[in-house]
This record gives C-alpha cells, structure tokens and sequence, in this order.
C-alpha cells in the first residue's frame, strides 16, 4: 500500500519549534513538562534543515538505520514545531496500531498529496467516514469472493506464461505490475484494462515520483505536483470511463463485483441517496492503486530473491512438482503449497512494499512510557522493523523457512506487519497473499528468471519500495 515515504515525510526547512531540543526535557504542544525520547539535535538554521533534507532523500534507509543505531528503538526528531516520534520495535507498533490504535488518524502531513491524488476513500479517511467505507467495501474481500478471484488471478498468470518467450529478456517489474493490475481489475471491476496499461503505469511513475518530494512549496514552483495533476487527471479518464459505463449498460456481473456495489450503493446512515461519481471514483482508484503496486513489487522481488538462491528455488520447484504436476494451482491447492508462500512472505519480509506507516494523533497518547501529545506525527519504519537482528537472525539472508508454523510463534506478532495491523490493516491482505502464491507457482512451474548481466538491483524507497530501474530478468524456461 501506499504509504509515508520520509522520517518525517514531509520535512521542510524552517526554524525547530521552541524548547524542542534533545535530550533534555522540552515543552512540546502540551502544557506538561515531559521527557522525550533521545533524538538528534534541533536544526538552528535553514540550511542545516536542507542539508538534512537532502541526505534523506539521497538514501532514507541509511540515514534512519543510523539514528536508529544511534538513539535506539525510539527516537524524537521534531520538524517544523511539530513533535515527530520515529519507531521500529514491534511493542511500540503494537501500541500505535492495536493498542491505541482509535487515537491516531490519517491527517499526518504524508497524506496531503495522497489525498489530492486518490480523494477521500477508503485509505485516507478516518472516523465514521472510514467505518462506513469499509463496511461497503469489505463485502468484495470475503472469503468466498476471494476464492472466485483466484481463477481469474491464475487465468491472467497463465495467459502471461503463455506470452513471455522461453529465453527472452524483460522487465519483470513491469510484466508484474501489468499482471496485477489486469487481476485487480477483471475481480474487482470485471474491467479488462489491456490497452490502458501504458497509461496506468506512467501515471504510476509520475504519482511515485511526486510523493516522495517535499509538499511545502507553492504549486508554481512545484513541478512534482503539477506533474502529478496530470497523471490525475489520466487515471481519471479511465475511472470515469469504467463508471460511465457501468451506469450505462445497467448490467451487474454475477457475482456483483465492486463497481456494481458502489454504483447501486445507498447511503443508509445519511440521506439514503447513492453514491456520486466523485465518492465512486475515490474508492475505485484507490483500489485501483493500492491493489496492484504493492503486490507487484513483493511478486518482483521474489523473482529477483529467488534468482539469487537456488537451493530456495530447487525447494519451489519440488513443492509445485509434487503438488500440481505440471497443472494450473486452484484456490484448493493453496493450503498444500507451504513453501510458495513462504518465498512470497520471505520477500516481503527483506523488500516490504509499504515499507513506513504514518500516523497523527488526534488526542494524548503513549509510546513505550513517553507522553506523545496531541498533533504529534509517528513514523513506524515497517523496513527496520523487519531487518532487525533480534528478530530475524541473519537478517539480510532470504530464508523462507523463517514462516513455518513454529518459527512464527517465537516471534513477536508485530515484528512482521507488511499489511500493517488493527483497525486500518489492509483490507487487501488475504487477496494480496492468494495473488502472490497463486502467481508463483503458475508462473514458476514454466520458467526460472535469472537477472540480467550487469544490472545492479537497487531500492527505490518512495511510495512504496520498487526496485529502481526495474528488473531486466532473462526468462529461462525449466
Ligand atoms: C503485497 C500487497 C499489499 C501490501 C504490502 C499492502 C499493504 C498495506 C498497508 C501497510 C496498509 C495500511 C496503510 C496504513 O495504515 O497507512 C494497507 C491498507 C490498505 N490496502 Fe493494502 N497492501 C497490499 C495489497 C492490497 C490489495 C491487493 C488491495 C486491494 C485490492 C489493498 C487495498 C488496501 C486498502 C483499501 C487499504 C486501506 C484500508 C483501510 O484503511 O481501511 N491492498 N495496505
């Protein structure tokens, strides 16, 4: 999913709030005198803050995994007088997300362009908006619709295998986005979107581009929003369209599918009227959005992991031999194909898609014992979280074995959260993870990709974590 992108996500220069230096105890926006967590030293000056800026866009990973070094698993980095409390332990997550997870909201400053790009859905939203979204929603994840969803998943993974040329090189980042996009919007549309794919994807790029870039400037000497308007407006055009459409054909798919539920929807908690284009389209583009690039990216990444170990992938193969045979996988055969997922688990794990979690609160809070006061921004890092030692020993090695039953159960719950956890947990998960299984091993049964000679794979850390200048693969056929 799409989520925060910096420390602080949206970091301007400017004078530090008074008294918000560290690790003395500080005045932040409540009237009591508290201590904070350790954290680097205010920035007295506007350079210094670009400075700053600058590093973190460089490399975000290595700046915060220094911090953390430094200051341990919590640690107050205030910007622009607004308090910022940075975390990576799983009890502090849980304490956010689980725990107090009714006094956060989603108006932290990384949400602003997000907003302006995907509207006021599902994702963005917070309170009695939000429930009431998601109880309209939720109906198109149930269990039986997903087992639905699984042979148009393995339908577009097989038309695909059928494509792709024994030997050939390819992006296969770009092979993965166009694949789950067309799944998202065959199940959740029943909209065939070949054609429109090119668009999608380089208003993807534009979009991702712009959310990582600082949102502080006037429109005029923003060249990342204005960009980001027009790639808007390109998804727009076909969101519209697809509604157009639907209202004017007055047909419903059997089952109903997303679209059919949004456009025939009553808003029974206000005045019973339907929904207008403008809430129909926030929700399908937010689905639209965060429905395919996550888990592309996790599909991508397991393609490169299991390039780089093939005693991992000999394990693969011999899981889908034995179980399928050579034969397309069904919703049944997911429970009989451990492995698989645990390779697509493993990956997320090392390369988690949504690799920060951004929130506000909305009233007093705690975090691991300090008073976290109303307005202050928390920034979860999911990725450092994931890496770290206590947790996961040899953390950079992709071991999927890591997910069997009884290592899982050693760990903290939330020292694994790809999905995020509480309330406003993905409502994709459970798609996302019979997408993945299902895709490797269609996909996998045909062919083992190898990375291309002289490509230097890369994190691209912005919206979500894509690898940068995608993945030039040579498609070996097995
Ligand atoms: C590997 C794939 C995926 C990953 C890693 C992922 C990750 C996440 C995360 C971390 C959140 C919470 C964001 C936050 O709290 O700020 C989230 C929320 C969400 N995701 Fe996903 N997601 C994935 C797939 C999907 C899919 C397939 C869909 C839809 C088809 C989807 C739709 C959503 C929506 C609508 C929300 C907002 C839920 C709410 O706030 O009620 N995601 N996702």
């Amino acid at each position: 999913m799409v989520v925060a992108s910096a420390e602080a996500s949206t970091v301007a220069p400017g004078r530090p709030s008074r008294g918000a230096s560290n690790p003395a105890a500080v005045t932040v926006a409540s009237k009591r005198w508290t201590r904070v967590p350790p954290g680097p030293p205010p920035r007295r000056s506007t350079l210094s803050s670009v400075g700053y800026y600058y590093r973190f866009l460089v490399d975000s990973l290595g700046f915060v995994r220094e911090r953390f070094d430094r200051y341990g698993d919590i640690y107050y980095a205030p910007s622009r007088g607004v308090p910022l409390f940075v975390l990576r332990h799983p009890d502090h997550l849980w304490e956010v997300l689980v725990r107090d997870g009714a006094k956060y909201g989603k108006t932290h400053s990384a949400f602003a362009m997000l907003e302006r790009f995907l509207g006021k859905a599902l994702l963005t939203t917070d309170g009695d908006v939000w429930r009431r979204q998601r109880r309209m929603v939720q109906p198109a994840f149930s269990k039986k619709r997903l087992e639905g969803y699984a042979s148009v998943m393995v339908d577009e993974a097989d038309r695909l295998a059928r494509e792709w040329q024994p030997g050939a090189t390819t992006d296969v980042s770009r092979e993965m986005m166009e694949l789950t996009l067309r799944a998202v919007c065959r199940t959740l549309f029943s909209h065939d979107v070949r054609g429109q794919t090119d668009s999608v994807a380089e208003a993807m790029d534009v979009f991702r581009n712009a959310l990582g870039r600082p949102d502080f400037l006037p429109r005029w000497m923003s060249p990342w929003r204005r960009q980001a308007e027009g790639a808007k407006q390109a998804l727009d055009d076909i969101i519209y369209g697809m509604i157009r459409e639907r209202r004017a054909s007055g047909e419903s798919p059997e089952p109903a599918d997303l679209l059919h539920m949004l456009v025939t929807a009553k808003d029974t908690e206000g005045d019973g009227g339907t929904l207008g284009d403008t809430e129909i389209r926030d929700q399908l583009v937010t689905m639209f959005l965060a429905g395919h690039e996550t888990t592309s990216h996790a599909l991508t990444w397991t393609w490169y992991l299991l390039s780089q170990h093939p005693d991992a992938e000999r394990k693969l193969h011999a899981e889908l031999d034995t179980v399928l045979g050579g034969r397309l996988p069904t919703y049944e055969d997911l429970a009989s194909l451990p492995y698989t997922r645990w390779c697509f688990e493993e990956a997320m794990r090392l390369y988690p898609p949504a690799f920060t979690i951004a929130r506000r609160a909305e009233e007093d809070a705690e975090i691991g014992g300090y008073h976290v006061p109303k307005g202050s921004e928390v920034v979860m890092w999911i990725y450092m979280t994931h890496h770290d030692a206590r947790w996961y020993p040899n953390p950079r090695a992709f071991i999927p074995e890591r997910f069997a039953p009884e290592a899982v159960a050693k760990r903290p719950r939330l020292a694994y959260l790809p999905f995020a956890a509480g309330a406003r947990a993905c409502i994709g998960k459970m798609f996302a993870l019979i997408e993945g299984q299902l895709v490797l091993a269609t996909l996998a049964q045909r062919f083992r990709p190898r990375l291309a000679p002289g490509h230097e794979v890369k994190m691209a850390p912005r919206v979500t974590l894509a690898p940068k200048g995608g993945m030039p693969m040579r498609l070996e056929p097995r």
